[in-house]
């Protein structure tokens, strides 16, 4: 294969070949092509796309460009993808309830960058949770306990790490059969039978209609499927945030109360819808109606939240331990009476960052504490001078110009507009 006919192949709208894909996906992951190369590539990848066939090849490449975790157990392993979001924490509760209901859940997540919030800097703010664990102790645990929650690790589809740092200089990650390969090569690899998607779209999400939604949920199956795994997803709402929490602490709390059978209603149902699914899909339970059933006794009577535990102790967490707290805090006061028509995700999450809860540059460290707690919900009743939120943050100087912004995100009007839907489509077969 030569590098630049392979180039000129995609630039001129061709379809590669097996054997010139691997080629290629070898010479990313040896360093042995030059990131200009690579860089021209991508962005060909990004103007003319690649054929079902070529995005499960250039996947199983990826998968194979390092390390591979496989499993031997006695119950089917699964896991889940979240496409990101503001506020989105389901994974926190979902692991352990998952373990409850009779799965294995092997479970690499990432950081946050951008608006978008990372599993892992979440469990980062429990005092003493590690999430650099060998892979061997990660299939311990996730053996004897039924979950364990890591960081992608240097052994684990290296050619992502590579593409993904140059797609994020070249303007060429909104492509969707980059994400594609992107995402799969890394789930495929940490050996999880069963997965399920949560493709979020809106104006807080990655996917901002409908249609490259579905379209993104269309490719994950098909590359899960023709490479032998079973999946299933869900298309949800991120036009506004889940939950009443934003931030790392903070979402780790609220995750806390769904465990405890408790918090939002939002986080609750998309919890237990995402449990069910993959607990049908896997086969444990014949509709996911009777999964979703039986996943609201385990938070109820504790075994979730006993599971959570076990997990965080073995990796090192104390879930007792009191959660970071912020320095400062300002709360918000609603300055006329209505009903929360919206609650702009985008906005929201934004303001997030300017509080320190996230990452402009993948270089920076969020503060655990920051971020937002009590936050108003779609549909809510306000009189003037109710809370709308509290801002956390370390210092005032944040907290201010936080504080200016919230009454932009965050819109009342006299009457209550309809309800929004939170979850659009589950697909099961593309
Ligand atoms: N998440 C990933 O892991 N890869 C992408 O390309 C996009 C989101």
């Amino acid at each position: 294969m030569i590098p630049q006919w392979f180039i000129e192949e995609k630039r001129d709208k061709k379809t590669h070949s097996e054997v010139d894909l691997r080629e290629w996906i070898a010479g990313v992951t040896n360093q042995t092509l030059p990131d200009y190369q690579i860089a021209a590539w991508l962005m060909a990848v990004y103007l003319n796309g690649m054929t079902d066939s070529e995005i499960a090849i250039l996947t199983d490449a990826m998968l194979h460009s390092g390390e591979t975790i496989a499993f031997h157990l006695n119950r089917p392993t699964a896991d889940k993808h979240s496409t990101g979001g503001i506020g989105d924490k389901i994974s926190i509760p979902l692991a352990p309830l998952c373990a409850a209901l009779g799965l294995a859940v092997p479970m690499i997540s990432g950081r946050g960058l951008g608006i978008t919030g990372g599993t892992l800097d979440k469990l980062e703010s429990i005092p003493g949770f590690n999430v650099h664990l060998s892979i061997t102790e990660f299939k311990r645990l996730t053996e004897t306990i039924g979950c364990c929650m890591i960081g992608q690790t240097e052994t684990l589809a290296p050619a992502d790490r590579r593409l993904y740092a140059l797609r994020d200089v070249t303007g060429t990650v909104p492509s969707i059969p980059l994400i594609t390969a992107s995402i799969m090569s890394k789930k495929l690899a940490e050996g999880a039978d069963t997965l399920l998607f949560d493709v979020k779209v809106g104006n807080g999400a990655f996917m901002k209609s409908l249609p490259e939604a579905r379209s993104l949920a269309h490719h994950l199956i098909t590359t899960g499927q023709t490479l032998g795994r079973t999946c299933r997803a869900l298309i949800t709402d991120m036009n506004q945030p889940l939950g009443r929490t934003v931030g790392n602490a903070l979402e780790v709390k609220e995750s806390l109360e769904i465990l405890r059978g408790e918090g939002p209603e939002d986080v609750r149902h998309l919890t237990l819808l995402e449990a069910a699914h993959m607990a049908n899909a896997a086969k444990l339970f014949d509709t996911p109606e009777q999964a979703y059933e039986y996943a609201e006794t385990l938070l109820k009577n504790g075994k979730a939240m006993e599971i959570f535990q076990k997990m965080c102790h073995a990796q090192g967490g104390n879930p007792e331990a009191p959660l970071p707290k912020p320095a400062c805090t300002k709360t918000i006061y609603a300055k006329n009476s209505g009903f929360v028509t919206s609650v702009h995700a985008e906005k929201i999450g934004k303001i997030a960052l300017t509080l320190g809860a996230g990452r402009v540059k993948v270089s920076d460290t969020p503060d655990p504490a920051a971020g937002i707690e009590h936050l108003v919900q779609q549909g809510e009743a306000i009189a003037k001078g109710d809370r709308l939120c509290t801002l956390c943050a370390s210092t005032e100087t944040c907290l201010a110009q936080a504080a200016e912004q919230i009454y932009q995100a965050i819109t009342i009007a006299d009457a209550p507009a309809p309800k929004s839907k939170r979850v659009y489509e589950i697909i099961e077969h593309p």
